[in-house]
């Protein structure tokens, strides 16, 4: 029997960390808990073993003591954070702000559930030890939300793994993976967030390689076939932009063009800039690209040639993290006409190696790009 899908997409995208919507005055009994292990044990584990061990808080006391472990490790800086971030819409903020509400009131979910496994992490690649834990775990967290109970992954205490393991008895050579607060939730409706589309973080064969449209192999010309780089540099997204929003800079790493100017006196959406360079087959040649985002030290991207039919389009994308920030360079073939299109012309029955070539070349230049900026920014 067929699963009803839009039932099981709904639980898988919208099992949410629930951190203040759980009803803290309703009990849970032990007979839940232990049916959403029986079905969390049916995830796959290394080499067959059964090496994950479940333990069960419900002691008041016990549960005090893991909360103020936890909050040793991190709930200053959570509460700190909340504060700092309240009212400013920050993307953050509601996170947070749920995070340090946890923390504060950790000792008051029904039961704590931990999630532990026989081995250590010893570089050694045998199966059975802690990859064979997670999704046994996550497995739990969807059993719980089809139940009308919630939870959130949290792992802030493993800074004080130790002091855990001798509050609960845990001998040597186990592994704590997740502290599951376990409650039922408050309301149960829960939604789906936003995160990156597939087609965005998907590559099709190669790192790297995306295509527009369905392919199921390699990519046609009208397929949309690209290209995406991504790279962590130590350096802020100010800092970046004025690197990859500098159309010299960015476009001579790469060979694409020899040099740039911009026809358009303020850089900004919709502007324009001319590229120049020549190779053996054109000689000297010129060409128009138009600006289609510019939010500065976040997206930078333009359209080569003909803005309705580009030849081919480019994206600068900036995503700040922890201490760094993602730089994401992106790039998609046509749909209009360019060289490559002509030499599609010439030997049409080689148009998915042709597309793949340009696609190689393409990678070696963007690397060159992206490791440029990089060394760029990091030297200052
Ligand atoms: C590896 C990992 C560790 C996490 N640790 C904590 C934690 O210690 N405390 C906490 O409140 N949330 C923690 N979270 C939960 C994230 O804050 C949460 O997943 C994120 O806000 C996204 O919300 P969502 O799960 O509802 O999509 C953790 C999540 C992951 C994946």
């Amino acid at each position: 029997m067929s699963f009803n899908t839009s039932e099981t997409d709904r639980l898988l995208s919208t099992t949410r960390s629930v951190k203040t919507r759980l009803d803290l005055t309703r009990e849970v009994s032990d007979e839940l808990i232990l049916d959403c292990i029986d079905i969390a044990e049916q995830a796959p584990t290394g080499g067959n073993q059964s090496s994950r061990r479940w333990l069960v808080v419900r002691d008041s006391e016990t549960k005090k003591e893991i909360a103020e472990l936890y909050r040793e490790v991190g709930g200053e800086f959570l509460k700190e954070q909340a504060e700092l971030l309240d009212g400013t819409g920050h993307h953050n903020e509601k996170t947070i702000k749920a995070s340090s509400y946890l923390a504060e009131h950790l000792e008051e979910v029904p039961v704590l559930v931990l999630v532990t496994i026989y081995g250590e992490h010893d570089g050694s690649g045998r199966p059975g030890l802690f990859d064979s834990v997670i999704q046994a775990a996550w497995s739990f967290c969807l059993a719980l939300r089809s139940r009308g109970l919630g939870s959130a992954w949290t792992t802030m205490h493993l800074g004080n793994a130790k002091r855990i393991a001798e509050l609960l008895d845990i001998p040597e050579g186990v592994t704590q993976i997740v502290l599951l607060p376990v409650a039922h939730t408050i309301g149960n409706d829960f939604s789906s967030v936003s995160r990156d589309p597939a087609r965005e973080i998907t590559w099709f064969e190669k790192w790297g390689k995306t295509t527009r449209k369905p392919t199921n192999g390699l990519a046609a010309f009208q397929d949309g076939p690209g290209l995406t780089v991504e790279t962590d540099i130590k350096a802020t997204p100010r800092q970046l932009w004025d690197l990859i929003s500098d159309i010299n800079i960015s476009s001579n790493f790469s060979n694409e063009f020899e040099g740039a100017e911009w026809l358009d006196d303020d850089p900004q959406e919709g502007a324009r800039f001319k590229g120049r360079n020549k190779n053996e087959k054109l000689g000297e040649w010129e060409v128009t690209c138009h600006v289609t985002a510019y939010e500065p030290n976040k997206v930078f991207a333009w359209a080569v040639g003909d803005l309705e039919k580009p030849a081919a389009t480019w994206e600068f994308q900036l995503t700040p993290l922890a201490g760094a920030t993602r730089l994401r360079f992106a790039m998609v073939l046509g749909p209009g006409s360019s060289g490559l299109t002509r030499a599609i012309e010439q030997s049409p029955d080689l148009e998915k190696k042709i597309v793949s070539n340009r696609q190689k070349t393409q990678h070696v230049n963007m690397r060159k790009t992206v490791q440029g900026i990089k060394e760029l920014a990091e030297k200052n």
